[in-house]
Order: C-alpha cells, then sequence, then structure tokens
C-alpha cells in the first residue's frame, strides 16, 4: 500500500514528526515501510499495513492530508503532466477508485503537489480537473469540480472540508516527479477548526508570554517518544497548551510555572478542555513552582519525559539590539542550566527533553540563534539527531540547524522558536 503524507510550512518538523510516529506506528510492531520519495511538500511512503489514517491524522501536528495512492505513471522528463495523465483518467477508472458513492450532485476536487521544483505546475490542475470532468459529463454524471485557486496549485483542506469533498465525491491528488507521476485519493485532512478550538476558544490566553501553537505542542509530544501511560511534564506550563496537546495524545500530563495567574490561567483553560473533549479526571496535576526546584515538586512521581516551551525572554516587533540578545542568551543560560540540573533529578535513563530556545529573526532564513549548549551536554545529555544519514541523503533540502535542530518560525515573529531534542544518557 502507497500513502503521501502531504506537509504542513515547517516541512522538516513535519517529516522529524512523522519517521517518530511511523516508527512507533509500524517499524515497533515489525512492518516495515519504505520512502518511496519525499519533497518539501509531500512524502511517499509504501507499508505492506494498512493505515489507520483516521488515527494517524489525529496524532500528526506536522501533516495537512493522508493520501491513498492508487496508481504511479510513468512520464518523461520533458512531458507535462497533463500530457502524461491525459489517457488516465476514465469513467470506470473514477469509478472504481476515485469517486465515492453520491447519490446527489458529486462534487470532486484536484489538487497537485510536486516532488522536484524543476516540475512546471502552472495551469496544470485546472487542465486535468477537465480531464475528469469530461470523461463524468460524458457518463452522464452530474458534478461540481472544486479548483486551487490561480495562484496555487492544490486546495487548502480547509477547502476540503467546507465543500464536503470527500464526503460528495472525492479530492484527487496528483504528485508529481520528474519521471513517473503518483495519483491518489485524500483519506482524510487535518481538522483546522478543531485546532483553532483549542487554540482560541480557551477562556484564558496570554498574548503577552505567548502560546505555543496546539500543532507545534503535538510536534514536540511526538518528539519525546513517551511510553504509553507515561506522564509528561511541562515546567514552564504557562495557560497549558501542552498540557492539554499531551492529554489529546493519550498521556497523563503535569505542569508547572512560575507564574501564580499562569497556573490559575492553566486551571480554567483545563477545566474549560476536560468539559469539551470528555476528559476523565486525574489527567493531569498543576503546580505553582520555580523550574530550579521542580524536582522537589515531583519527586514521588514517575516521569517519563519533559517537553517544554520554556522561557523565550522578552518578545520583540523589531529586531532587538546586539546586547539586548546577548543579555537574554546569558539569562536563558542560567536558567536552563538550572533546569537541566533538576531534570536529570526526576528523569530515567534514555528519557528525552524536548525545549524551545529563542533564536532571533534577521531577515527570510537569517537568524541569531542562541549560542552553544554544551553546558547541557556536559550534563549529560545527547542531542537527538532526528534524520538518520540515509534519510539526510533523500531528503537534501531538510532545514537543520548545525547542531541537528529544526527552526518554527512565523513571517510575523521576531522570536522564532528552535526545537531541539535532548536524551537523558
Ligand atoms: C512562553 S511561556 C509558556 C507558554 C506555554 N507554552 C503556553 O502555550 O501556554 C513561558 C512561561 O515560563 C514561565 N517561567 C519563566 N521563568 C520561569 C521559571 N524560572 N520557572 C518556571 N516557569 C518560569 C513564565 O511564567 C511563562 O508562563
Amino acid at each position: 500500500m502507497q500513502y503521501a503524507f502531504i506537509l504542513g510550512r515547517v516541512y522538516t518538523l513535519s517529516i522529524a514528526e512523522l519517521l517518530v510516529v511511523l516508527k512507533e506506528e509500524l517499524l515497533n510492531h515489525e512492518i516495515p515501510f519504505k520512502i518511496l520519495a519525499a519533497s518539501e511538500e509531500a512524502l511517499i511512503i509504501e507499508s505492506e499495513k494498512q493505515l489507520d489514517h483516521e488515527k494517524l491524522q489525529r496524532r500528526l501536528g506536522g501533516v495537512i492530508k493522508i493520501v491513498k495512492l492508487v496508481d504511479v505513471v510513468k512520464k518523461r522528463e520533458q512531458d507535462s503532466i497533463n500530457f502524461a495523465l491525459q489517457n488516465y483518467f476514465k469513467p470506470s477508472k473514477l469509478k472504481k477508485d476515485f469517486l465515492k458513492e453520491y447519490s446527489g450532485k458529486k462534487q470532486f476536487g484536484v489538487s497537485l503537489y510536486l516532488l522536484d521544483k524543476s516540475i512546471k505546475g502552472f495551469g496544470e490542475p485546472k487542465r486535468l480537473g477537465m480531464f475528469i470532468k469530461k470523461a463524468l459529463v460524458e457518463e452522464g454524471d452530474s458534478i461540481r469540480v472544486c479548483l486551487p485557486d490561480y495562484n496555487s496549485l492544490s486546495l487548502a483542506s480547509v477547502v476540503v472540508t467546507k465543500n464536503l469533498l470527500l464526503q460528495k465525491g472525492a479530492e484527487i491528488v496528483v504528485i508529481a516527479g520528474i519521471d513517473r507521476v503518483y495519483v491518489g485519493k485524500t483519506l482524510v485532512v487535518q481538522d483546522f477548526e478543531d485546532y483553532g478550538r483549542r487554540d482560541y476558544q480557551r477562556p484564558v490566553r496570554d498574548e503577552k508570554q505567548g502560546m505555543i501553537p496546539p500543532k507545534v505542542a503535538q510536534i514536540m509530544i511526538n518528539f519525546a517518544e513517551l511510553p504509553k501511560n507515561g506522564i509528561v511534564l511541562d515546567p514552564f506550563c504557562g495557560i497549558g497548551t501542552i498540557i492539554q496537546e499531551a492529554i489529546l495524545l493519550g498521556h497523563k500530563a503535569y505542569g508547572s510555572d512560575i507564574a501564580r495567574f499562569a497556573i490559575s490561567g492553566s486551571e480554567k483553560n483545563l477545566e474549560w478542555f476536560r468539559n469539551r473533549y470528555k476528559v476523565p479526571p486525574g489527567k493531569y496535576k498543576l503546580e505553582v513552582s520555580d523550574v530550579a526546584s521542580v524536582s522537589k515538586v515531583f519527586k514521588d512521581e514517575k516521569i517519563a519525559g519533559i517537553v517544554t516551551e520554556g522561557y523565550l525572554g522578552p518578545m520583540y516587533s523589531s529586531f532587538p539590539k546586539e546586547t539586548e540578545i546577548k543579555q537574554n542568551f546569558e539569562d536563558l543560560e542560567e536558567l536552563w542550566l538550572n533546569a537541566f540540573k533538576e531534570f536529570k533529578k526526576i528523569l530515567p535513563k534514555g528519557a528525552h527533553v524536548v525545549i524551545c530556545l529563542p533564536c532571533y529573526r534577521k531577515d527570510t532564513d537569517s537568524y541569531v540563534p542562541f549560542p552553544s549548549v554544551d553546558f547541557i551536554t556536559d550534563l549529560g545529555y545527547d542531542i537527538e539527531d532526528h534524520f538518520p544519514a540515509a534519510s539526510k541523503k533523500l531528503m537534501p533540502f531538510l532545514k537543520l540547524t548545525e547542531r541537528k535542530s529544526m527552526i518554527y518560525d512565523r513571517k510575523d515573529q521576531v522570536v522564532a522558536r528552535e526545537i531541539l531534542t535532548f536524551i537523558n544518557n
């Protein structure tokens, strides 16, 4: 069986998360899988087992669609995508492999993703849509086509959901490489409404300190490779985003924060979350504590891993002065040194610590990162490399820092988050 995962904007994080989750879902159960192709937009795998796509999609913060591939069509390098697929879409094929049985007006959408930047995609979704429509209209079907906007090649998951494409027809996905074209249909898309609810509908928000987006929290929790029913700790929990996402992923989660108002915000948010998502009692615990004494608070608990955004220092709307950056880094080094000493006291060997460090964005793709983290590795932690050498070779487009971390940033933010995973050795 072949599947394509359509990746989120920060695709390196998406792929790293996928590799962890596929390892847990497949490799750990001795079900091998193979990466067939990958780009900044999509990762294609072959697996011997049918995937539980609904469950996987709920688990993955960095994947926006899961597609089941139906065919691979050969293409010569010089051929356009529509030339390669000109005889592909036949009424019988569409009925058998793509469109859902639906008695009303059928709806289908077309999305194109590229495996190589040199491939020309402009205008192709429209041409493919015409082929498909022609084949269906000839059969006397009543259908409606949903195409990407003029300046885009693919439909956003919001559009797929709002147009009920998966219920009333299909989203047909074409993934084009240099010498082949994969054709498939979307099985599931990310539930954007639920992510929005978990972010914006909470009773308490903290715009001043900032909150980690739920999707990124999910990715970081997946990086922790927690054992089943393992307890995760966020010692800078703020208003509780990581606690909430960890519970949704099936874990018990403890949170602490130096600020009493943050803990009271977490309490209100988690009460709302518990009711909204029907969470049984006893899934979380919250305490006021400086990270420098967190081991005392949780000394009797079996913590399986730590996932925390941490304190990023002051927020800025324009690039700060060098002296300010230097001071922030010095302050944070002291904070994290104390924190990692404490973590040693409560973590088992092999446990993961996933954190964010601030990374000041100068302009697109140029940052002032936190200086050396040797003070952490000197305490007896290793930095996790999320990508084995073979996958780095297969995916030269990955964006990794020299110390194997990844950066999550947004155009409108000066303080980006560098995400690092440490292993307690
Ligand atoms: C960026 S916020 C975390 C936000 C959180 N991830 C969320 O989504 O709600 C950083 C938090 O670290 C807390 N903090 C700062 N210094 C601390 C310390 N020494 N010990 C514990 N918490 C601290 C702050 O009170 C703040 O709530």
